[in-house]
């Protein structure tokens, strides 16, 4: 059956939503508990597609695990297998996740390369590149990563920021002999919860939350993992914000940590938004006119990747031009044609994308390309005239947890459909 989302024009949004567990905090925890030597419990693990998958890639690797109601206990201790194959790991490349540990415990395992995705080449060079400097022998044959031997700490300054790169060194350093440096490192918040994890279990751990990491590896002795609650998907919570933005709505948002949102929320105020907080909960008050912006998107604490095409879906209704330049990678405007197809202006020109706003939107068929751009699109379906329908909405669900429910709960009218296609 074929699937795909309908969504009416919306009238304003209301109400409040609970933000489920980050994505990209539970993927590299999920892989971490290889380094375990007792069972892990993990709590608030969304239930999306990408968290499914790796689990799936885990079990056959040999681990057991039952996972239920935001609730994952694992036990890794049954691994026997340490080949990551590639019919798995071509589905959601946060596979690679898998390479620092299975090595840093097994010493050795086979690791199918991620391959690239709609947003970019995607290499794991730098994965690699800091895994030989710690002593591991790695050859690629038939689009297979071969790693062995034993892992011995050391200093590894990484030419780029990279976020998964940064985690798999981490892993495999907690696990190493000595002393490991990690130069240069991501400090987004899903690493300095990886960190402290691995802290909790028995590692001693410097510098974390910065971009200079050292490591006291435990020379192959297994960790002693605690129990641990994922924290709040800071992306999931930007989309909503987003969605309340361009609706011109006041929403709240329940269990979100607003530090790990300030490089986003400096830009909703640009735009004229304001914010009321208490606790862990956070409203967004519409803007009396939307104001155009200029956004470069940066590693952490700057400006997200991973809220660019979001952020541009509002400007097509800011008054004037917004320019947002996308420095991460090489092909993040996969949503810009489709966001033209339903009445937007926006031209790009490199790494550059111009947003002439504001324009009415007339709702259309529109394509996802990728997890956050399908967002994209469902931000502008809300505004536009009529109905927009947006396919291949699998995208959606890799990291969106309930993501139509939520929507409902807030008073937008979308639904998914499915019909029988050739
Ligand atoms: C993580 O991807 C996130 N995924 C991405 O979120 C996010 O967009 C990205 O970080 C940037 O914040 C997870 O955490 C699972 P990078 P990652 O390595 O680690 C280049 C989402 O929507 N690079 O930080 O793969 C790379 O090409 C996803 O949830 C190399 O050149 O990103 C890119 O240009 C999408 N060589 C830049 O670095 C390498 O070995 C940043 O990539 C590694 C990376």
């Amino acid at each position: 059956m074929y699937k795909y989302l309908k969504i009416y024009h919306s009238p304003k949004l209301s109400g409040s939503i609970e933000i489920s567990g980050a994505k990209n905090a539970a993927l590299p925890i999920i892989t971490s508990t290889i380094l375990s030597k007792n069972p892990v419990q993990l709590t608030n693990v969304p239930e999306v597609a990408d968290v499914k998958t790796l689990l799936k890639l885990l079990k056959n690797l040999g681990a057991e695990f039952e996972f239920e109601n935001h609730t994952l206990k694992i036990d890794t201790s049954s691994i026997n297998n340490t080949t990551a194959v590639y019919e798995i790991v071509k589905t959601m490349r946060a596979s690679i996740l898998v390479l620092g540990p299975l090595l840093a415990r097994f010493g050795h395992c086979k690791v199918s390369l991620p391959g690239g995705c709609a947003i970019g080449a995607r290499p794991v060079d730098l994965h690699l590149k800091a895994l030989k400097s710690m002593g591991a022998d790695i050859t690629i044959e038939q689009g297979y990563i071969n790693a062995k031997g034993k892992l011995k700490g050391c200093d590894i300054i990484f030419d780029k920021i990279t976020v998964t790169g940064s985690e798999n060194i981490i892993m495999a350093a907690a696990l190493a002999k000595g002393k490991t440096r990690i130069i240069n490192a991501a400090k987004e918040p899903e690493v300095t919860q990886l960190c402290k994890i691995l802290q909790n279990s028995g590692i001693d751990i410097e510098g974390i939350g910065s971009d200079e990491i050292i490591i006291y590896g435990s020379d192959g002795e297994l960790l002693e993992f605690k129990p641990t609650q994922i924290i709040p998907d800071r992306i999931e919570a930007g989309t909503y914000l987003a969605a309340g933005a361009i609706t011109k709505s006041k929403i709240t948002l329940n269990n979100v940590i607003s530090e790990h949102l300030e490089g986003i929320l400096v830009k909703f105020k640009e735009m004229g938004f304001s914010f009321e907080e208490d606790n862990n909960n956070l409203t967004i008050l519409p803007a009396k006119k939307i104001e155009p912006v200029k956004i470069t998107t940066a590693e952490y604490p700057g400006f997200p990747t991973d809220m660019q095409a979001q952020f541009m879906a509002i400007a097509t209704q800011a008054e004037g031009m917004s320019i947002i330049e996308e420095r991460l990678f090489e092909n993040r405007f996969m949503h810009v044609p489709e966001l033209n197809r339903l009445g937007a202006n926006i031209s790009i020109n490199g790494k550059v994308a111009t947003i002439t706003g504001p324009t009415p939107l007339i709702g259309a068929d529109v394509m996802a390309t990728d997890l956050r751009a399908s967002s994209a699109l469902v931000l502008a379906g809300l505004i536009a005239k009529g109905e927009t329908n947006v396919h291949r909405i699998y995208h959606l669900f890799r990291g969106y947890e309930n993501f139509v429910e939520k929507f409902k709960k807030l008073g937008a009218n979308m639904e998914i459909l499915q019909e029988d296609r050739p």
